[in-house]
């Protein structure tokens, strides 16, 4: 039996597949490298000394999915593949319905196919509304602004539907806060393409001198130094809270939200500073207008995650500042 991991070869599914390594699980690999590298898969396998299939397949080819599940006993898959930039979502939305939405259909219809109805699915803390309150709970009301919070709503309520059609599917739906840092190695991190649209990997390269200053985005926001405050998660801890929901889906049906945050809400000058302090790096930084869509402050109440997965962050900003670091400086061109 194994765990199938779509869009393993990114970010969050890269780490994710190194922490279910070191936990004994076999695991098997689909991803089609729109957004990532094979390289990130090559360094999970020397980094846990463990060898698994990888299928350069794309969700939306249902006879090469088909052709995984028939090819390998899957027990639950952990659905990462899907597209994730807020401000491109907005431009080319039918891309990202598509491909989010329609991708995670063809999944669960295959996987219906096939018998293997235990899923765990790569949310967002974007499904939150705007006038959500903070600390968000799961019971927060809901309303994303953007194609792209829109999307992972959408398949949340599809997910929670098909459970209702059939009890006998185990769902857990994950709505990451702001994962950043890097696996402790320095061998597997974030590889942003282009120009970097989220705070800590535009740090990072302002760190190597790859950029020159950074912009931020507005300090006129009500928080208490004016800019913008998130929950900022290691990327290892959101990993191990995977682990952790796969191990509540092995052993139960029902269809549940996680938030996976820290609970600790930071500001972006906060984060600067965790940096600067930590590395003995500096970054300098021009005082910009707010950017379109942002809210002031967003940070989760992890108690959920907690209670019901024995799940909790435990590492901290300059940890994950250490790890970011070792991350960009180890590897100045990501997996070029
Ligand atoms: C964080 C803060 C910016 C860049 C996004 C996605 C979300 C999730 C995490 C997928 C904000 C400020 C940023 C910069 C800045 N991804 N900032 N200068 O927008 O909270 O969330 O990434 O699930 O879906 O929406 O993250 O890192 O872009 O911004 O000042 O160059 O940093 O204004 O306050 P965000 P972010």
């Amino acid at each position: 039996m194994c765990i199938l991991i779509t869009g393993g070869a990114g970010f969050i599914g890269s780490h994710t597949c190194v922490e279910l390594l070191n936990e004994g699980f076999d695991i098997v690999v689909i991803d089609n490298f729109s957004n990532s590298s094979p390289v990130a898969l090559e360094r999970v396998k020397e980094l846990t000394n463990q060898d698994f299939q990888i299928y350069d397949v794309n969700l939306l080819d249902k006879e090469k999915l088909d052709h995984v599940f028939k090819e390998n006993k899957i027990e639950a898959v952990i659905h990462f593949a899907g597209l994730k930039a807020v401000g491109e979502s907005v431009e080319i939305p039918l891309h990202y319905y598509q491909n989010n939405v329609t991708g995670t259909l063809v999944l669960c219809e295959v996987m219906k196919k096939h018998g293997v109805k235990k899923l765990v699915f790569s949310s967002s803390a974007t499904v939150y509304g705007t006038q959500a309150k903070v600390p968000l709970t799961e019971d927060s009301p809901l309303g994303a602004i953007n194609p792209y919070g829109r999307s992972k709503w959408m398949v949340e309520e599809i997910l929670r539907d098909l459970y209702i059609s059939d009890n006998s599917w185990s769902i857990a739906l994950l709505r990451y806060f702001n994962p950043i840092g890097a696996h402790g190695s320095g061998r597997i991190g974030e590889d942003p393409k282009d120009v970097p649209n989220n705070l800590m990997p535009y740090i990072t390269q302002v760190a190597a001198r790859k950029r020159e200053k950074l912009r931020v985005f507005g300090n006129d926001y009500p928080t208490p130094d004016g800019t913008g405050v998130r929950d900022y998660i290691h990327v290892v801890d959101l990993a191990k809270g995977h682990v952790k929901a796969l191990g509540k889906i092995l052993t139960s049906t029902g269809a549940e939200a996680y938030n996976l945050g820290t609970g600790v809400g930071n500001s972006v000058l906060e984060l600067v500073k965790a940096f600067e302090e930590t590395t003995g790096v500096t970054i300098p930084y021009e005082i910009l207008g707010r950017r379109p869509g942002d809210i002031a402050t967003c940070y989760a109440s992890p108690a959920k995650a907690k209670k019901d997965l024995g799940w909790e962050a435990t590492k901290d900003l300059k940890d994950m500042c250490k790890d970011a670091w070792k991350w960009q400086s180890t590897n100045p061109n990501g997996y070029e």
